[in-house]
């Protein structure tokens, strides 16, 4: 693989994650990679894959100063609601204390650091939310992501924050919901999808511009989601046709059928208007899905 054209340091924790895949491989491009994983190793072409537990702060530390990043995205995170609602102090230590810790790090450096929070910190019953708009997280893992926002604004002002609406795509590495859908339509088992939970579908691919935009031109908080607002019922059907799998198998459902132990918010779609002017232009949903169908 040619050598990137700068040799300018990037940091990126979770690299073993969903969307660390997408944002290794876009960053590749332009910066020398460092990737991190936790419990599951991993190898990206031209990206150095290292080992770091974030709730070893000692270990942060130490990896930083041997690295000297000139920049972190840091994906890193539990990132399933109700993993959080069931491990309340585990996965506070990753989602908050690291967080904020390589917040503080990149404060010292002075060099940029995005945070991935999330949609999620709104209780959806004002969408389309702008940046400035009230939060009132409904979920623990809301309430953490919240907090974390918050403090690494007060410790690291220049920081960005991105708020991530729900991703999806097909990273070989770390399987989505998309892949765990189309493998259920295959076998002919029907899908039951909630008709009354609303969002911002964002491509992995997107995420990754997006993000590596917010690196080098936002500070403060910015919203990061797709050109479509729908319903997850919707999606499903979008999805079954681009893949040609029938659409009788994508079945209506309410959030009030399926209990789960995190409370969700019916609609949490977002104004990206923000990142529009720094030149953000996501696909909509059908185009990204024929990418993704297309291997691109
Ligand atoms: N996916 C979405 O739809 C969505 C929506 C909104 C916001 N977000 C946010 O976007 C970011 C990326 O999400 P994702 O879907 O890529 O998450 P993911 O697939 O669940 O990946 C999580 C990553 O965090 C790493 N990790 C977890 N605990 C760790 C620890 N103690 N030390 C070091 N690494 C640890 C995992 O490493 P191992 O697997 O190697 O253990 C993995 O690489 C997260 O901040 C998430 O909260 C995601």
């Amino acid at each position: 693989m040619p050598s990137p054209p700068t040799s300018r340091q990037l940091l990126v924790t979770g690299a073993s994650g969903f969307l660390g895949w997408y944002v290794c491989r876009a960053a590749a491009a332009t910066f020398q990679v460092t990737g991190t994983y936790h419990r599951h190793p991993l190898s990206i072409s031209g990206v150095n894959n290292q080992s770091l537990n974030l709730t070893d702060f000692g270990a942060i530390a130490a990896f930083f100063q041997t690295l000297q990043p000139d920049g972190v995205i840091h994906l890193a995170a539990e990132s399933k609601p109700n993993a959080c609602q069931m491990d309340p102090e585990g996965s506070r230590a990753i989602n908050v204390t690291a967080s904020v810790q390589l917040a503080e790090l990149c404060a010292e450096a002075a060099i940029p650091y995005v945070f991935t929070s999330t949609d999620l910190v709104f209780d959806g019953h004002h969408a389309p939310y702008r940046e400035a708009d009230p939060v009132a997280p409904v979920s623990l893992y809301g309430k953490q992501k919240l907090e974390a926002e918050q403090e690494i604004l007060r410790r690291y002002p220049q920081a960005a924050i991105c708020r991530m609406s729900l991703m999806f795509g097909a990273a070989p590495t770390a399987p989505s919901f998309l892949q765990t859908f189309l493998e259920q339509i295959r076998r002919g088992e029907p899908i039951r999808l909630f008709t009354d939970e609303f969002r911002s579908p964002l491509s992995g691919r997107d995420a990754a511009t997006g993000l590596l935009l917010a690196l080098e031109k936002a500070s403060g908080i910015l919203h990061l989601g797709g050109g479509d607002r729908l319903s997850r019922y919707e999606f499903g059907l979008i999805m079954a046709e681009v893949f040609g799998l029938p659409q009788t198998l994508i079945q209506p459902c309410s959030q009030s059928d399926v209990p789960m132990p995190a409370p969700r918010p019916p609609d949490v779609s977002v104004d990206i208007s923000r990142a529009r002017a720094l030149g953000f232009t996501p696909g909509n949903v059908r185009e990204e899905l024929i990418a993704i169908r297309e291997g691109c």
